[in-house]
Formats: structure tokens, C-alpha cells, sequence
């Protein structure tokens, strides 16, 4: 087989994991999403959900339900616009030898733990992965990539901010975590993650800087543009993905409603809670990236046009 034909199967199956993925969520979420109701990130209010109506006030159904589904379509903003830093950072780590226990803290699906394999086994080697969320989808969702990969990973269900592993990683590594926490909290998120660490572990991650944000939250007006956005996406997609954009209609707009994303004011904020909680930054790229969906129908977690600091920090 030539290289050329590997590559173009690789992403077939890249594809197929995808598909996979958002149909599972869209059919587990409302069965297996739980988001306790006293996190730091009120979860989203689903209006409904197409024939179980079991989602309500408390589940997180409409965020891990849909992600992977606008992962599909393009219109999610995941880790995949970060490829190249994860790749060049995690592979860095992968390399050195000493770093193989990674905690993935927070993750909408397997998409963060997608680069972590990659960057290890682009290096011969297999890292030994936790993954860590509020809620049991995402792990499921990991657990299903990972047999799919012939990759074994363990997951966890727990709040990143009191969770206590039996002992400190090498790694804990996520994507645009940090705005999930109003920016009161980045600092007692910053020293929740420098206790997972060993010292001279590091902290990969990247997360969003705007000097202007005021209201984190979407208007109804928003939702419906953005839920007008996945339907029209969807569409052409039906039929490959046998999922309904009328069914999502609903759930689009309470996704759009329900995320909330807190930018981080500036560098030099992110740098002063870093180092104010024990972490030397050893890299940061602020990186402009351009979206695909438009400013007005845009919401939280969506592919829209940002800043974005990449960084590496080690442990002290
Ligand atoms: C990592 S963030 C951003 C999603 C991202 N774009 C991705 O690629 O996964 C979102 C995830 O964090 C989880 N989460 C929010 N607060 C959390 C907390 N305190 N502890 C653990 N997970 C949390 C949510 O359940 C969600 O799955």
C-alpha cells in the first residue's frame, strides 16, 4: 500500500470515528450526561430532548449531546485548531521519557485525548491517561475512541477543582478549560492543577484571551441564530449522519444558551495566576484563530474568529 493510500485510510477512519461519535452522543447524552447542579458552571437549561424528554434543569445533555455532532459539521471550536502546539508540546514531553502519566482535566469528548495519543505514539511510546470530567459522556465517548484505537485509558467522573488522584501526574493537559471558570476562580483552578502535578510536571493547555468581554452569556436572539447555523450545516448531512435537524433545533439553541466561556483579560493576567500558584511558564503563543462561524450566530465553545494563548508551564 502506498503512503498515499494509508494516509487517505487513515482519515477515512479519522471520519468514521467522528460520525461515530456524534451519533453515540446524541443518543447516550440524554440517558448518561449528569452535571451536578453546585459547579462553578451552571449548566445548561435543554428545553427538550427528542423522545426521551428526559433531559432537564441540571443535565449537561445539550452541551456533551451535540459537541461532537459540531465537531462533524465544523462549527465546534476543539482542540484540532491547536493541532500543531499540542503536537509540538505533548510530543516534547512524550519524548523526554518522563512524563507518561497524563490527566486530562475536562473534555467535551475524545478530542483532546485524540492529540494526547498522537503526540505519544508519533514517538514509539504510550502514555498512561486519565481523563477527568464533571460528567460520565465524555468519558464514554474517550472509552469508545480509545477501543477503537487499540488504546487503554482509564476515566474519571469528578469535579477537576476537589478530585484527588492516588498520586500527582506528570502531565494534565485540556482545552479552553480555564473559561469554563468565572475569572474569580482561575486562580484556585491554577493551584487545584499545580496539586496534580509532580513537581517539574507540566501544564499544556490553551485557552482564550479577550480584553473586552463583558457578558459571557447569548441572547435568544443568538441561540436561534446559531441553532439556524446547525440546521443549515446539518442538512446536507442528514442522510449520512441519521440525525434530525429538527430533533436539534432545540437542543442547538440550549447549548448556545447554556455555555458560558470566561476569556482570561490578558496575558499578563494568565502569566500572574500561573506563577502566583507555583507554575514557571516555559512557553505562550498568543495565536489569532479565524472561524468559520460568523459573529452573530456565534456562542460559547463555537469555531468563531479568537485569541488564544498556547502554553506550557511547569510545576514548581
Ligand atoms: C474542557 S472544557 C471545553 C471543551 C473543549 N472544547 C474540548 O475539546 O473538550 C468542557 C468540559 O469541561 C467539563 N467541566 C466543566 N467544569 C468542570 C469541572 N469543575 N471539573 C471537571 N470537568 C468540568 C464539562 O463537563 C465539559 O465536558
Amino acid at each position: 500500500m502506498s503512503s498515499h493510500c494509508r494516509g487517505d485510510h487513515a482519515e477515512a477512519e479519522h471520519g468514521a470515528a467522528l460520525v461515530h461519535a456524534a451519533q453515540l452522543a446524541w443518543n447516550r447524552a440524554p440517558k448518561t450526561c449528569r452535571w451536578p447542579q453546585a459547579d462553578a458552571n451552571p449548566p445548561p437549561l435543554a428545553d427538550a430532548w427528542p423522545a426521551t424528554g428526559e433531559s432537564g434543569a441540571g443535565s449537561c445533555a445539550s452541551y456533551h449531546g451535540l459537541y461532537p455532532l459540531l465537531r462533524v459539521l465544523g462549527l465546534a471550536a476543539t482542540p484540532d485548531r491547536h493541532a500543531a502546539f499540542y503536537a509540538d508540546a505533548l510530543g516534547a514531553l512524550a519524548g523526554s521519557g518522563e512524563h507518561r502519566r497524563v490527566l486530562i482535566s475536562g473534555t467535551a469528548d475524545s478530542g483532546m485525548l485524540e492529540h494526547v495519543l498522537r503526540a505519544y505514539r508519533a514517538v514509539g511510546t504510550a502514555p498512561v491517561v486519565t481523563a477527568l470530567d464533571l460528567c460520565p459522556t465524555p468519558g464514554l465517548l474517550c472509552q469508545c475512541y480509545a477501543e477503537r484505537v487499540g488504546a487503554a485509558i482509564q476515566t474519571a467522573v469528578g469535579d477537576a477543582l476537589t478530585w484527588k488522584p492516588d498520586r500527582p501526574y506528570d502531565v494534565v493537559t485540556t482545552h479552553s478549560f480555564i473559561a469554563k471558570f468565572a475569572p474569580a476562580a482561575h486562580r484556585e483552578l491554577f493551584a487545584r492543577w499545580r496539586a496534580l502535578l509532580r513537581t517539574g510536571g507540566r501544564l499544556v493547555t490553551t485557552t482564550r484571551i479577550d480584553p473586552e468581554e463583558r457578558n459571557p452569556g447569548f441572547s435568544p436572539e443568538r441561540a436561534e441564530a446559531f441553532a439556524d447555523t446547525v440546521c443549515q450545516a446539518l442538512a446536507p448531512e442528514v442522510e449520512r449522519l441519521g440525525i434530525d435537524p429538527a430533533a436539534v433545533r432545540p437542543i442547538a439553541r440550549a447549548h448556545c444558551r447554556g455555555i458560558r466561556s470566561h476569556a482570561v483579560r490578558s496575558e499578563q493576567d494568565l502569566r500572574a495566576g500561573l506563577e502566583a500558584a507555583g507554575f514557571a511558564i516555559e512557553r505562550l503563543d498568543l495565536v489569532v484563530h479565524r472561524g468559520h462561524v460568523k459573529a452573530g450566530s456565534s456562542g460559547a465553545g463555537t469555531h468563531r474568529t479568537a485569541t488564544y494563548a498556547d502554553f506550557v508551564a511547569r510545576a514548581r
